[in-house]
């Protein structure tokens, strides 16, 4: 029996702002973010929208009535809690309408957490085959106003939906991990902004990635030559291209053009969000399938996974026969009628979140047009709304 994505689906917020926009705001070339760091434009998170109605905004549109009544686990993943106790996956299972008999829980590990939620449901369905479970790694990546890793926040989540015979991809048994005590990005919990070490970072990441993908292909007495595509973590598109380039010389000519070719597809869609954290390699994921024409049926997919902090994993999928009937197909278009904002409200919004502080808040939504929104605080709740109910 083959275990795997049967369904996978995104959602961001209506808002962008443009990077040549933002680095001439900042006194930067715009090269340096549209080329250096590989960033067309950035999702611009309103304070109507966090983990929560990010996650179940991504779940939604994808889950049919039969998938609800199936789904006995439901995991979030996410670096962007917005409770030291209390998972996310209890609010989004009931924004859901899921079952009460489902197992939730939030996973952290940087922005690794949606992998091991990805292989925890993948084993889960493999003792279940009946059962389905929904994964979803939802995030808001902030670093602050006028910081270096300003250009590199986004925000999003990524919901897939891991099943028996899945119609997307099948996983293989074949993960190779890392992980050790690492101070390249963390976020104490009296922070908003995370502290990161950039260029410390970039380098433990593609450490990371010649360590696991070198220990699967001595594992799986494997070569680049098997695979079609690799799809990477993208914190900034560029960072994957480096990770890919630094492989690429132990195969033919030919076959790198193709996977360069491919990683095009890749960052298709991240290019145009940001750093998603979490759902960022899934994101990746679902950009080449929905927008890549080369790909077919049968073709090895590699992930490369990575969590600051540290953690990082490779592992395989093959691409099913109607890969396509799994995919959130209409995102180009969405991603299209996003509105622009420009750098005076972007900057409103990021200092417009819900602020940590008992009193109650009120919160605008009325110009949000996503189906699930956070309204405000009461009694020290926060108050989700379902627009269309
Ligand atoms: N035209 C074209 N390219 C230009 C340019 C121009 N005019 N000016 C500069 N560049 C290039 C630079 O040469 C550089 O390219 P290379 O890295 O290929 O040499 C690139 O633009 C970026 O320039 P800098 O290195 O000078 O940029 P910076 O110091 O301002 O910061 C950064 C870049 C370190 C990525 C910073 O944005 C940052 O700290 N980001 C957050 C941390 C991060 O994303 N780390 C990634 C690994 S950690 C991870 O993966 C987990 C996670 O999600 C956070």
């Amino acid at each position: 029996m083959q275990v795997g994505i049967d369904k996978l689906h995104f959602a961001t917020s209506h808002l962008y702002v443009d990077m040549a926009e933002l680095a001439n705001a900042r006194q930067q070339a715009p090269d340096k973010y549209l080329i250096g760091i590989g960033q067309s434009q950035m999702a611009v998170i309103p304070p109507s929208q966090d983990t929560v109605t990010l996650a179940a905004n991504a779940a939604y549109p994808m889950l049919t009535a039969a998938d609800v009544d199936a789904i006995d686990l439901l995991v979030v993943a996410t670096e962007s809690g917005i409770d030291n106790s209390k998972a996310a996956a209890i609010y989004v299972a009931r924004l859901l309408g899921l079952s009460k008999r489902v197992r939730t829980i939030e996973m952290k590990e940087a922005c690794y957490a949606a992998t091991a939620g990805l292989q925890l449901a993948a084993d889960h369905v493999r003792v279940h085959p009946t059962k389905k479970a929904l994964v979803i790694g939802s995030d808001i990546a902030r670093y602050g106003l006028n910081t270096a890793g300003e250009p590199t926040q986004g925000g999003g989540a990524v919901a897939m939906l891991i099943s028996a015979d899945p119609q997307v991809l099948a996983l293989n048994d074949d993960s190779v991990v890392l992980s050790e005590d690492v101070m390249d990005f963390w976020r104490p919990l009296y922070r908003t902004e995370a502290l990161v070490d950039g260029k410390y970072s970039s380098n433990i990441y593609i450490d990371y990635f010649q360590d696991v993908f070198k220990g699967y292909l001595a594992e799986q007495h494997a070569d680049l030559a098997d695979f079609a595509a690799l799809a990477f973590h993208l914190p900034y598109t560029k960072m994957g291209l480096k990770a890919l380039r630094s492989v690429l010389p132990t195969t033919t000519p030919e076959h790198q053009e193709q996977l360069l070719a491919h990683f095009e597809h890749v960052r298709q869609f991240s290019r145009q969000v940001g750093n998603l954290y979490t759902g960022s390699l899934y994101l990746g994921l679902l950009s080449l399938l929905v927008t890549d024409p080369e790909l077919k049926a049968g073709d090895l997919i590699g992930l490369f996974s990575y969590g600051s902090g540290a953690e990082g994993e490779f592992y395989t999928g093959r691409l099913q026969p109607n890969y396509q009937q799994g995919l959130d197909l209409a995102l180009p278009q969405r991603l299209a009628r996003r509105q622009r904002v420009s750098v005076a409200e972007y900057e409103a919004c990021f200092n417009q979140q819900l602020q940590w502080i008992a009193a109650d808040q009120t919160i605008d939504y009325q110009h949000d047009p996503q189906r699930f929104v956070l309204t405000g605080q009461i009694n020290e709740q926060r108050q989700y709304l379902d627009q269309q109910a």
